[in-house]
């Protein structure tokens, strides 16, 4: 099948790499041309595990392409995906002007047919501005081409997006007619292999299953967070919690991991879409408002605990002449990204605090140079910067963090304190070796 992709971001890139490996032929549009010029060299923009290896492959083979050029990549093309950034605006709101600005572009370029389908995380409703913002150019060119407009939103994690894609536990297509249904099931059989799960719905529940998913993820690790605090309170142990409620097969083991709150680009995102979408007809989501309150709460979490282990709480620099060592940057492993990392919350408040900081992350030093600057200090050697600080703090859970040379720590640490906002070591284990060991909602 001939398909384009407008937004060579995480979605779009994987989402390109992926139907060409199966092989459909692929053009990935960008209005960011030094993205895309650094793609037709081989230059992938992003760290996604896989991801280099299937652009490389498929765009040898001749299946999959770069471009700036709209009408052109339009022009070739049945199936028009849009999969570029629906950012919060002020109010919290999605801004779709970069999906609407798509949508004009393909009416702008259209010369027949096509299937418009929407991967961006949209609010209800959005397909009907596209299919509107698509009329108007066409009818700007006195032209009729026939089209339809489908929501397909996309459930991959970075870090596993590859995976996720490839292997889906499910595709979710919205859309009002059986002719577009059956063209996008066509496209989606290949990925199928794990199980048969692709599930046709209208429009409007497509759209809001996006945020209903997301919201929920979001939902479970906040509760699991506030659990995790009163473990810590009342002497109770959380891993054990999380296994004891996870056999429940109503309940499942996922997402219940506590941590320094959800990050990314996604989850802060779309839970104050959804609340806003529910102002929008007069619904209070207090359940989702309580979410995001917690998971703000959160952030604030390791940086009390070094607070109070290292500082005074009552002076206003508690942490000056501290040095905290800072294990992991991203949002989560697997990826640079660093959009709402908790970290950066985290580092800010030790900062604030007075705080010397020293990070290390297998992958996102670039993209916190661009948030911390020369405010901290960065290394790629995870025990260098342990030299002398007073704690290290594990904010991501990266592999290379899971089993390390504990006698290294403590020889490299002027006092034997880590506190883990990833639960990654066993409490007696380390209080065995020697450690004042502060993890989230575990005794020892
Ligand atoms: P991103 O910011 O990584 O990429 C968006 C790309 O779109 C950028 O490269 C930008 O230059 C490009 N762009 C903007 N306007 C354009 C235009 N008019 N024409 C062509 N390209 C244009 O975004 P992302 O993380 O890939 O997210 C895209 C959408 O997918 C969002 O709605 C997001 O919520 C959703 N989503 C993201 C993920 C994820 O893991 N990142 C997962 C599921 C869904
Ligand atoms: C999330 C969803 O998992 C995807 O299904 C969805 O497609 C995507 O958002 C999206 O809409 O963009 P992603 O943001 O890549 O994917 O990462 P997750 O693995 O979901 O992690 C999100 C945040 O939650 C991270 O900060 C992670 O550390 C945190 N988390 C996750 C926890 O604190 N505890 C957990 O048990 C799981």
């Amino acid at each position: 099948m001939k398909i384009c992709i407008f937004g060579a971001g995480y979605v779009g890139l994987v989402a390109a790499a992926c139907f060409a490996e199966s092989g459909n032929s692929v053009i990935a549009v960008d209005v960011d041309k030094s993205r895309i010029d650094g793609l037709k060299e081989g230059i992938i923009p992003i760290y996604e595990p896989g991801l280099k290896e299937m652009i490389l492959r498929n765009q040898a083979e001749g299946r999959l392409s770069f471009t700036t050029e709209m009408t052109e990549a339009v022009q070739a093309s049945l199936v028009c995906f849009i999969a570029v950034g629906t950012p919060p605006g002020e109010d919290g709101s999605a801004d779709l002007k970069y999906v609407l600005g798509v949508a004009r572009n393909i009416g702008q370029a259209m010369n027949g047919y096509k299937i418009i389908v929407d991967k961006s995380t949209v609010p209800v409703g959005t397909a009907d501005k596209v299919r509107e913002a698509v009329k108007a150019e066409l009818a700007s060119r006195n032209v009729a081409f026939e089209f339809d407009v489908v929501s397909n939103p996309e459930f991959l994690k970075e870090g596993a997006a590859i995976d996720d894609f490839m292997k889906p536990d499910r595709v979710v297509i919205g859309t009002d007619n059986v002719r577009t249904a059956e063209i996008m099931k066509e496209l989606y059989d290949p990925y199928m292999r794990k199980q048969n799960r692709l599930i046709v719905m209208d429009i409007r529940s497509a759209e809001m299953t996006k945020y209903a998913a997301n919201a929920m993820l979001a939902t479970r690790i906040s509760f699991m967070n506030q659990i995790a605090n009163l473990c810590d309170c009342m002497g109770a142990d959380v891993s054990a919690v999380r296994e004891g409620i996870g056999s429940d097969s109503r309940i499942g083991y996922d997402f219940l991991f506590p941590g320094p709150g959800y990050g990314g680009s996604c989850f802060p995102k779309d839970v104050k879409a959804l609340i806003k979408t529910a102002e929008e007809c007069s619904y209070d989501f207090l359940l989702l408002k309580a979410v995001e309150d917690v998971n703000e709460r959160q952030k604030e979490v390791l940086a009390d605990k070094l607070i109070t282990a290292l500082g005074s709480p009552d002076e206003e620099q508690p942490l000056t002449g501290r040095t905290v060592a800072c294990w992991g940057l991203s949002f989560k492993p697997r990826t640079d990204d660093m959009r709402e990392a908790p970290a950066i919350t985290i580092i800010e408040r030790l900062l604030a605090a007075g705080a010397t900081v020293r990070a290390h992350d297998p992958e996102a030093l670039k993209e916190a140079k661009k948030h911390f600057g020369d405010r901290i200090e960065y290394s790629t050697n995870q025990y260098a910067i342990l030299e002398n600080a007073d704690a290290l703090t594990i904010i991501t859970d990266w592999s290379e963090y899971r089993n390390p040379d504990f006698d290294r720590i403590k020889s490299a640490l002027k006092s034997p304190l880590v506190i883990d906002g990833r639960n990654l070591y066993k409490p007696d284990r380390m209080a065995a070796a020697g450690f004042r060991y502060l993890p989230l909602g575990r005794c020892g």
